[in-house]
């Protein structure tokens, strides 16, 4: 069994993140999605792995993983030059992927609970092809499948207008290589792209058999803003421990499961957790709320903020409450003391704020 990661796509609607940072990389509880990705798969003792890049993100991605000896797996990067759909990656990653079996996972993609339980039940197994659903309350955005009361796939429909159900396709899929036959035998959508459900019920078609497990832990697809907020709330949740590695001063309290990186200094403050702050950062008379992740190098000085991502080398001075918002790596926000109430914006291309 091997694993193909998707790390390649647009990220068009992360923007402006994503005109300097691939989506996969972006922090969820200072740590890249893309990386607990690589621990879901090596949990699953699958031991190689193929990367799908991009040529605009490609090398970033190959310099946060490198060999993926960290992980235990043999790594393989696979250019695809254009976006042309999740079967179009399949295709792209043909050689690599040989005559195996492979669990697909899209790099921006997270599950409660790993897929080991997943991959030992494939191969146990005899079917053709399995998909994770997940009961979802806006299917129209999603690819949605029917099953019957044994959980065979019966339908797959790629966003459909009228959702034949509530049951979306969540982004791992595990495939025998009859897989190949299914994706050369399907056109692309009617949005240009080779579409990884179209080939799903092409297997349908030529009557392969297609099981559903459905997925009743969280599902964190980070596509969005408020995805990375909801993703980062739920890893702190789940994920965040108490550990102290930097200094924090007597006049400074902290409460909860709070992580503090080494070099950083918390001066007069109070952190509530679930929080998580990296290294070498500099926190003054400020409060830091639940469910924030502050990236290492930053300074927060006279600040309120919470249920927020804030990355690398962030500098924030007096800015009493910021709540629901995610800050790119380097981003200044700071208060000018002029008598007219103005703001003063400097922001890059897609930027938004909210007032
Ligand atoms: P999407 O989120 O569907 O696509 P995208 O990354 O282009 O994003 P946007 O819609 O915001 O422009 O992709 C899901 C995952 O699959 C993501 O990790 C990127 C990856 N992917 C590829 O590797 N190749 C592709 O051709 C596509 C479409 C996606």
């Amino acid at each position: 069994m091997k694993a193909l990661i998707l790390a390649g796509g647009k990220g068009t609607r992360l923007r402006p993140l994503t005109h300097t940072i691939a989506k996969q990389l972006v922090p969820v509880a200072n740590k890249p999605v893309l990386h607990f990705v690589m621990e879901q798969i090596a949990e699953a003792n699958i031991n190689e792995v193929g990367i799908i890049i991009s040529p605009e993100t490609g090398e970033q991605i190959q310099n946060s993983i490198c060999s993926g000896e960290n992980w235990g797996f043999k790594t393989t990067y696979i250019m695809q030059h254009t976006p042309g759909g999740l079967a179009h990656a399949v295709k792209t990653a043909r050689e690599f992927l040989g005559d195996d079996s492979f669990l697909m996972f899209l790099g921006d993609n997270l599950i409660q609970g790993g897929v080991k339980e997943l991959v030992t039940q494939f191969n146990a197994n005899n079917s053709d092809a399995l998909i994770l659903l997940k009961e979802v309350t806006n299917p129209a955005a999603f690819g949605v499948a029917v099953v019957d009361s044994k959980q065979r796939v019966q339908k797959l429909v790629e966003k459909p207008k009228a959702p034949p159900s509530n049951l979306a396709l969540v982004g791992i899929y595990l495939f025998r290589p009859i897989i190949h036959s299914a994706i050369d035998r399907i056109k692309p959508s009617w949005r240009g792209e080779l579409e990884i459900t179209d080939a799903i019920q092409e297997l349908l078609n030529m009557n392969y058999n297609v099981i559903a497990r459905q997925l009743s832990g969280w599902w964190l697809d980070t596509g969005k803003k408020d995805d990375i907020l909801e993703a980062n709330r739920v890893v702190l949740d789940e994920y965040a421990e108490v550990r102290v590695l930097g200094r924090v001063d007597k006049k400074s309290q902290i409460a909860g499961r709070v992580q503090i990186g080494s070099g950083t200094e918390i001066v007069e403050s109070v952190i509530r957790g679930p929080v998580v702050i990296g290294d070498n950062c500099r926190i003054v008379n400020s409060f830091i709320g639940p469910f924030t992740a502050v990236g290492s190098g930053s300074i927060l000085e006279d600040v309120g903020v919470e249920h927020s991502v804030i990355l690398d080398k962030c500098q924030l001075r007096q800015v009493p409450r910021l709540e629901d918002s995610l800050l790119g790596t380097g981003a200044r926000v700071n208060r000018k003391n002029s008598r007219h109430n103005a703001l003063y914006l400097f922001l890059g291309d897609d930027a938004e704020v909210m007032l």
